[in-house]
């Protein structure tokens, strides 16, 4: 099983070229079925997610490519309405094809997406919003069967929560729906506002998008555009705690770092020099960490849950307590018991985590558990004294363009064993 050959110790120091965000590719994949002409989408990450994503559009008649960070996708055939069930249970984030499937062929047929490592993850809110904008749901044999019995048509809604996965379904079906949409309670994370500029560069007429509430107009249909995606803010957050943790400096080339206005904060508290620039980071590692309070998961623009992870791993080399409460899901501290076996100390209390700094880790056999825990794993790994194996690294991958890659060129001594 191929996993990751660690020897901690080393400092990482040098530049970084902040890959293309996740989660803003995968929504504007999916959104990809709405155009009547070839999209071009520049700096897609090359990731297993992305793969898996650009397999369901296949599988429903589009033509994809990848060639580097470009993917080109030709939707004109685009017939099928059902996704294979292994590629929705391969990612669970393909509940986002359901809004663009449905505006498209006016009918999908989806396996619920299962629950993963960080929770339940139900669908109760996108399925509520599609309603009222006239899709039909009949639950047979653990498939969802939607369709229309009229078109889609704009509606007032309302969400509960904001998910960042529900606004999505809604941006898809509101953007070519017969009138007005207005979404209340929005998500406004970054690859909200990146899907809106998508849908927007292709026709579309979305306004608020970053904002609480997006008002959408449906126009006839949308047009292909060459589109490039923004940087990945949780990849440059991570990296960011690589040089934090291995007492390195690191420059990040190609972030926005506006877009990582709860984490740098934190970074700075830790002891880190931060020089910050349009589109770079320079951070200069403390000799010595420091604790920074509590630190609570929240909805954009607070602390991103994806970052809490690495963070825990961060606060396990700093000097003090640190808490983190994860607000967001029910079941994201799985690295910690993986984290005390590498000597750290943490204890977790129902939704949250005590962190206690240590001196050092050391080095041991850990399992990634999901992608965020595992990326904390391998940092842990990076700072930790003697040899680290990290398996289960196919969780890492989901999310991160060739981080041994990476790492390596900031003079980290990390291997990918077969
Ligand atoms: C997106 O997931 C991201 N994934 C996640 O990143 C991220 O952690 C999450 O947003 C929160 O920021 C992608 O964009 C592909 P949500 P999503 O709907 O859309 C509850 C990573 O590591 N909820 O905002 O699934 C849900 O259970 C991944 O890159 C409902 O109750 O997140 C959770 O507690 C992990 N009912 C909370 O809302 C629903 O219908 C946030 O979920 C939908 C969600």
């Amino acid at each position: 099983m191929e996993h990751y050959l660690i020897h901690g110790g080393n400092r990482l120091c040098g530049n970084v070229v902040v890959q293309g965000a996740k989660n803003s590719a995968l929504p504007i994949l999916a959104a990809t079925l709405l155009c009547r002409s070839t999209v071009e989408l520049h700096n897609c990450p090359r990731l297993s997610d992305v793969k898996v994503s650009c397999d369901i559009l296949r599988s429903l008649g589009c033509k994809v490519t990848q060639e580097d960070d470009i993917v080109t996708v030709d939707p004109h055939d685009t017939v099928n309405c059902q996704i294979p069930e292994a590629m929705m249970r391969a990612m669970r984030s393909s509940i986002i094809f359901l809004g663009a499937l449905l505006a498209r062929a006016g009918s999908c047929t989806i396996c619920l997406p299962g629950g993963c490592d960080l929770g339940a993850r139900p669908i109760d809110l996108h399925l509520s919003a599609l309603r009222q904008m006239g899709m039909r749901v009949r639950e047979t044999h653990g498939r969802l069967c939607c369709d229309l019995p009229d078109r889609l048509h704009g509606a007032k809604i309302v969400l509960q929560f904001p998910s960042v996965g529900a606004t999505e379904n809604v941006l898809l079906a509101a953007v070519c729906a017969d009138g007005e949409t207005e979404l209340v309670g929005a998500a406004q994370e970054p690859e909200i506002v990146d899907l809106a500029s998508f849908l927007s560069a292709c026709g579309g007429k979305i306004y608020g998008a970053g904002e609480n509430t997006i008002r959408i107009v449906g126009v006839p249909r949308l047009q292909g555009a060459l589109y490039t995606i923004i940087p990945d803010r949780i990849a440059a957050a991570t990296y960011l705690c690589a040089g934090a943790m291995t007492g390195g400096d690191i420059q990040l080339r190609c972030v926005v770092p506006q877009n990582l206005s709860a984490v740098l904060p934190l970074l700075e508290e830790a002891g880190c020099t931060l020089k910050v620039k349009r589109n770079s980071i320079l951070l200069r590692a403390p000799r010595r960490l420091k604790s920074f309070g509590t630190v609570r998961t929240m909805p954009y623009p607070g602390f991103p849950t994806d970052a809490q992870a690495i963070f825990m791993a961060l606060a396990s080399l700093c000097n003090g307590t640190t808490i983190f409460v994860e607000n967001i899901f029910e079941n994201r501290f799985r690295h910690v018991s993986e984290l005390c076996r590498m000597g750290a100390n943490m204890k977790v209390v129902g939704r949250a985590a005590v962190v206690q700094g240590v001196p050092c880790l050391s080095g041991t056999h850990v399992e990634a558990m999901d992608l965020r825990g595992g990326a904390a794993l391998m940092l842990a790994g990076l700072a930790a004294q003697g040899d680290t194996v990290l398996t289960e690294i196919s969780h890492i991958l989901r999310g991160y363009e060739a981080p041994d890659q990476v790492i390596r060129s900031l003079g980290g001594d990390i291997r990918l064993i077969m």
